[in-house]
């Protein structure tokens, strides 16, 4: 897989990618990232990628032109299968959307600033919208760092144990069980018996249980869906 993050803080996006897993991702070329700063695709002295609004009102608008360009130099090396637009405005970012982008090959992710980008930039190239959550944050470069995580490490080899990313919280629609690791008692606080037993059918029950106990208690939405 492929990722093209357009930004113009590519130094606010690069650590993630550079630590513990996301590293050893790309390290192992199990997924190609790279950066393109909108300012090297701007014509003017000035380096200008945003201007006031038209029609008046607070707040600077990402122009088209230098967008455009970056995006259109990218297209014409290899197809994209989704140019992704961050903003508040997009869909909420759910396991669901990891899932589906993860089997894709090659993708663009634009961060928004300032007010945001231009409509037609919306209207001619962005395939998909996509919101991290109901609140402003000043750029899209940390939602697209959380977005590229979410994915990558689905993607198969990423994760050590393959089977470990399924069984992550709302894979199965459920938030997951309480899990502990030695020792087995600390300060007089117990890891629940059952698990020590080795009786596998009776834990799984027990895990499938506890999740389902956890998601009604904490987040009862999920059930309804
Ligand atoms: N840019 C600004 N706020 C955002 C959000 N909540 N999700 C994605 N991109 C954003």
């Amino acid at each position: 897989m492929r990722i093209d993050i357009i930004t113009v803080l590519p130094e606010l996006l690069k650590s993630p990618f550079e630590a513990s897993i996301l590293k050893r991702a790309i390290e192992a070329n199990l997924v190609e990232v790279y950066f393109h700063n909108l300012r090297d695709y701007t014509s003017d002295n000035y380096k200008s990628i945003d201007d006031t609004q038209f029609g008046g009102g607070a707040g600077m608008v990402m122009m088209i032109e230098p967008i455009d360009k970056c995006i259109s130099a990218l297209k014409k090396q290899r197809h994209y299968d989704e140019v992704i637009y961050m903003t508040p405005d997009g869909e909420t970012l759910k396991q669901g959307i990891a899932n589906h982008l993860s089997l894709k090959e090659n993708i663009i992710i634009l961060c928004g600033h300032y007010k945001g980008v231009d409509q037609r930039v919306r209207d001619q190239f962005i395939t998909k919208e996509i919101s991290i959550g109901d609140y402003v944050l000043s750029g899209g470069e940390l939602g697209a760092a959380v977005l590229c995580d979410a994915i990558i490490r689905l993607i198969p080899g990423v994760l050590g144990n393959e089977t470990s990313a399924l069984t992550d919280s709302f894979q199965d629609g459920l938030l997951a069980p309480p899990i502990y690791t030695k020792p087995r008692e600390y300060k007089g606080w117990k890891v629940p018996e059952l698990l020590f037993g080795g009786n596998f059918p009776k834990i799984e029950k027990w895990r499938e249980e506890q999740a389902y106990l956890r998601t009604k208690e904490r987040r009862p939405d999920l059930l309804d869906d």
